[in-house]
């Protein structure tokens, strides 16, 4: 270090720094600006990306501004266009704005949200968000509540919750025993479940093999006759892991009569909601979610129907102390358990970014009445587009359209599977628009997810005109 750099440390920001950041203020202004007209997808691949961004790291650093300004000019082409409303892959949010802004500032306050103690106003939001995620989804008022990663995190977390109830009320602590011989907990799961609680069960130490798989309908929702017949096999209080939108048709199991069954054997239930709970919020539409509030522990996305950036998520659990106890970091520097919601004590790190701001800010902006609107509106989408798709001949629709997926299959004779596909490139090449694929029913299916939040009809048209005329195009070039 040079005697200069020890005598003269640079004030808050270089102007190199601030040149740096308004650089990146600006192309994110203006990447969303041109997002509607951009391609749906990427155009320069990941070859090219490499080339772009892999040399190798320099002896000698590069200004800030031009580093960042390098950044913005090798994305080019390089990003896929999942904040546009002609993104239905998968099931993601668009990051709303509102919540983008917000996100940098949480860059730029560098806090390290961890600790309510240190950082009051992270802490207060992101209390917030919790206190308003369970009264908006009808859950239990004064359960505990942690903010995540996503749904795969928030899955784990409860059930890691439910794993140290479970136990002990057998007298064991998991806590300090550990699951090496620990006894035995029957674990029942939808056959149509999502693989992130199987991930979840899997981090969890109880490993997915062993769990149950109860059969499903046509749906994907579990059979409440499969449901008792294997909870009569159970020799233990079972953790049940129930599903509020199935990845594939959107649909949720259901949960009254199962979870009165689960009561009579005092098990755990658990609901992976990532997506489909937001449902609950909706007063309208909550009946087709009946009772999951009965529930002992849910996961649900932010990062999903909130439309938050990216990563967020939350778990609740209705007996906070479970979700403490499986939880909690503690250390003689650390402040200790109060009633006051405490960030360390309800997510699986100390250290993270506060990343329930940008929810903050989009359940500010939205409001209550915002929210049903948003899903509301998707779900109706969700129909336009199932109407739409079957009115072409050799397109079907195979689900119900619960909430705001639609699987969409091409042509119904042993090459179904592979018309399907070819359609599916056929639309994503052009680039308009872009769903993704999945398997549902023993077919290929293209599956469109209608989440984000600029989503509007002209849009599930445009994919709807999209699928029909690349059908058309497959038939006659065969
Ligand atoms: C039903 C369901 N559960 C869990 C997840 C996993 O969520 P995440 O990707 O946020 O970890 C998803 C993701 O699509 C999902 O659809």
């Amino acid at each position: 270090m040079t005697d200069r750099a020890v005598e003269s440390p640079p004030a808050g920001l270089t102007p190199d720094e601030a040149a740096a950041m308004r650089i990146a203020a600006d192309a994110a202004i203006a990447y969303r600006l041109d997002l509607p007209g951009s391609p749906a997808r990427p155009t320069v691949g990941l070859g090219e990306a490499g080339r772009r961004f892999g040399a190798p790291l320099g002896e000698h650093g590069a200004p800030a501004a031009q580093v960042v300004g390098e950044i913005v000019a090798g994305a080019d082409g390089a990003l896929h266009a999942m904040a546009a409303p002609t993104f239905f892959g998968y099931v993601l949010g668009g990051s709303h704005p509102v919540g983008v802004a917000a996100d940098m500032l949480v860059s730029a306050w560098g806090q390290n949200a961890g600790s309510s103690f240190e950082t009051p106003a992270i802490s207060a939001m992101e209390r917030a968000v919790c206190d308003w995620v369970i009264d908006l989804l009808g859950l239990p008022p004064a359960s505990g509540a942690g903010l995540v990663s996503g749904g795969t995190t928030a899955n784990m977390v409860g059930v890691m919750a439910a794993r140290h109830a479970l136990w002990a009320a057998r007298g064991w602590d998991v806590e300090r025993e550990g699951i090496v011989g620990a006894p035995p907990i029957d674990v029942l799961i939808g056959a149509d479940a999502h693989s992130a609680p199987l991930a979840a069960l899997r981090y969890a130490g109880f490993g997915d093999a062993r769990a149950v798989r109860v059969a499903t309908d046509a749906e994907g929702r579990i059979r409440p006759d499969a449901f008792a017949a294997a909870l009569d096999r159970c020799t233990t209080p079972p953790l049940v892991i129930l599903q509020a939108g199935q990845i594939n048709t959107g649909a949720f199991d259901p949960f009254d009569p199962l979870i009165d069954l689960v009561r009579e054997r005092d098990g755990w239930v658990h609901v992976d909601g990532a997506f489909g709970l937001w449902l609950a919020a909706v007063p309208k539409l909550a009946d087709r979610l009946a009772g999951v509030g009965r529930a002992d522990s849910w996961a649900v996305d932010l990062h999903k129907w909130l439309n938050a950036p990216f990563d967020a998520g939350v778990v609740v659990v209705r007996d906070r102390p479970s979700l403490v106890a499986t939880m909690s970091a503690r250390g003689s520097y650390l402040p200790p358990t109060t009633d006051w919601w405490e960030p360390a004590d309800s997510t699986p790190e100390l250290s993270r970014r506060a990343r329930g701001v940008p929810s903050y800010a989009i359940l500010r902006h939205l409001g209550r009445e915002g929210v049903r609107e948003l899903v509301a509106r998707h779900c109706e989408l969700a129909r336009r587009l199932a109407a739409r798709v079957a009115a072409e001949p050799g397109l079907s629709v195979l689900n119900e359209v619960h909430s705001n997926q639609v699987a969409i299959a091409c042509g119904d004779g042993a090459d179904g599977d592979a018309l399907t596909s070819r359609v599916l490139e056929r639309v994503q090449e052009r680039g308009r628009v872009y769903p993704t694929h999945g398997d549902w029913a023993g077919r290929r299916i293209i599956r469109a997810s209608v989440i984000g939040y600029a989503m509007r009809a002209e849009h599930v048209d445009l994919l709807a005109d999209e699928l029909v005329e690349a059908w058309r195009w497959v038939q006659a070039n065969p």
